[in-house]
């Protein structure tokens, strides 16, 4: 399909064009510029501004087969129901897909509701007062012959952007991960390429008059995301709340007061009705070892390839991190190679041989985080060959609750990972303590 898309140099347009390209479409992305972007995959570009429906006239030509309106709203009900107007209207009578971009805060607050359902009643909170109106008059479009469809995605999160982003900003700046509001709140959370391939189902085959719960997990403890966003910053401290009032003087009280929205929404509908799969990792394991603590890469070329090598010893190392904070010893072998791995302890005890590591990881790791435990982020990765990797990680010793201990030494672990059999491994790993 031909597919105009508003929205599509953003953040989750760019995922959105990314995912349409991969399913065989063309985008032709609606900019307010004409300066080219290259290196966008767009199939062409066309200028309009949402603030000014009239410069959107012309831009649905007979050959656009869909439209995914994602620029955001103006702030002027009166403007945005025009550009539905500019854009929906060259579809009457032709059945092609509309897709509207709202969001779950018009629901509200959902209290002790769980799980709530694309059918519960809106009740917006104060930022996007109007947007129930605007996601009607698009539904509206189905009497007229258009496949008009809602799309309200949870809080995103991944390629280091989105709100989440704003968490770790604010970690970093402020030396404390910080959340608002109130310490329960929940936010319903997707991660962006999940919900572009959303995008992609919703324009392809969604059902006239739909409204779709972009979301991958229901309920997400902001405390819990905050504490991964300080992780990402690198500061391993307790999350601390703040109240709504204050968090109005650094965002606006419209902003705070979404921030500190609870929410529980379900995304089941889009998964049964629509075959969606969201499955990428959830918004507090993509804080913690994704995209938002960017990673060193050296020997091997920048791309989706090596993307996904680096995702993939990031969760090796996530493993060691995992095994060793619970003790489980098994799961902490299954990290390491089979055939003759070496590993050597930080107080320089060398284990040669599988059953070496097995016989003193089985004497010493239950019971040995009693006291307190550790975190591993990984931050250079060296290929050696495509299939081997030397990998430098940085560990610091915290308490059970994340925060760092600060009289007690990091260690620098230094492992080489073999790609085998399609599965990363630990051939070889050393740790060293750091001295003053
Ligand atoms: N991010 C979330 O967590 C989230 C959650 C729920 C719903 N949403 C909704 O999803 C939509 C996209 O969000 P996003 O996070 O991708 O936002 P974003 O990164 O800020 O991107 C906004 C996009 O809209 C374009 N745009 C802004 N004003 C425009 C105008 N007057 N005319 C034409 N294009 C304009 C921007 O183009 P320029 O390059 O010209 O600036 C950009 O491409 C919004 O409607 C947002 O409310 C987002």
């Amino acid at each position: 399909m031909k597919v105009l898309l508003t929205g599509a140099t953003g953040y989750i347009g760019s995922a959105v064009t990314d995912h349409l390209v991969a399913a065989g479409h063309q985008v032709v992305a609606l900019t307010r510029g004409a300066e080219p972007q290259p290196g966008r995959g767009w199939h062409a570009q066309v200028v309009g501004d949402t603030a000014d429906p009239a410069s959107l006239a012309g831009t649905v030509t007979p050959e656009i087969e869909a439209v995914i309106h994602l620029a955001p709203p103006s702030g002027d009900v009166d403007v945005d129901i025009a550009v539905i107007e500019a854009l929906a209207a060259p579809l009457r009578g032709t059945r092609r897909p509309f897709v509207y971009t709202s969001g779950v805060w018009v629901l509200g607050a959902t209290g002790d509701a769980q799980e709530v359902g694309e059918e519960t009643p809106t009740d917006p909170i104060d930022i996007v007062g109007y947007r129930p109106q605007i996601e009607r008059r698009v539904l509206a479009e189905v009497a007229e012959g258009v496949r008009a469809v809602v799309v309200r995605p949870g809080i995103v999160y991944g390629r280091g952007g989105g709100i989440p982003a704003i968490l770790v900003d604010r970690a970093r700046r402020q030396g404390t991960p910080e959340y608002y509001g109130v310490e329960g709140v929940h936010w319903p959370t997707v991660h962006v390429d999940d919900l572009a391939e959303l995008f992609v189902a919703a324009v392809e085959r969604a059902e006239p008059g739909t409204v779709w719960h972009g979301v991958g997990e229901s309920a997400v403890p902001v405390r819990d995301l905050a504490r991964a966003a300080g992780r990402a910053a690198g500061v391993l401290a307790a999350p601390q709340v703040v109240p709504v009032e204050q968090a109005a003087e650094v965002f606006g009280p419209l902003f705070a007061e979404a921030l500190a929205l609870d929410q529980s929404v379900s995304g089941a509908a889009a998964r049964t009705a629509l075959g969606w799969q969201p499955g990428r990792p959830g918004a507090v394991a993509e804080l913690t070892t994704g995209s938002y603590r960017p990673v060193e890469v050296f020997g091997a070329p920048e791309g989706p390839e090596t993307d996904t090598a680096v995702a993939a010893i990031r969760r090796v190392v996530a493993e060691v991190e995992q095994a060793q904070q619970n003790e489980l010893v098994d799961r902490f072998l299954s990290v390491f190679r089979r055939q003759d791995p070496v590993w050597t302890t930080g107080h320089g005890k060398r284990l040669s041989g599988f059953e070496e590591i097995e016989t003193f990881t089985r004497k010493v790791l239950p019971g040995a985080m009693a006291e307190s435990t550790a975190v591993y982020d990984v931050e250079r990765v060296l290929f050696l060959k495509p299939d081997v990797a030397a990998v430098n990680v940085r560990q610091q010793p915290v308490r059970h609750d994340g925060t760092r201990i600060t009289d007690r030494p990091e260690g620098r672990p230094f492992y080489i990972l073999v790609k085998e059999d399609g599965t990363w491994r630990v051939g070889a790993a050393q740790n060293t303590v750091v001295a003053d």
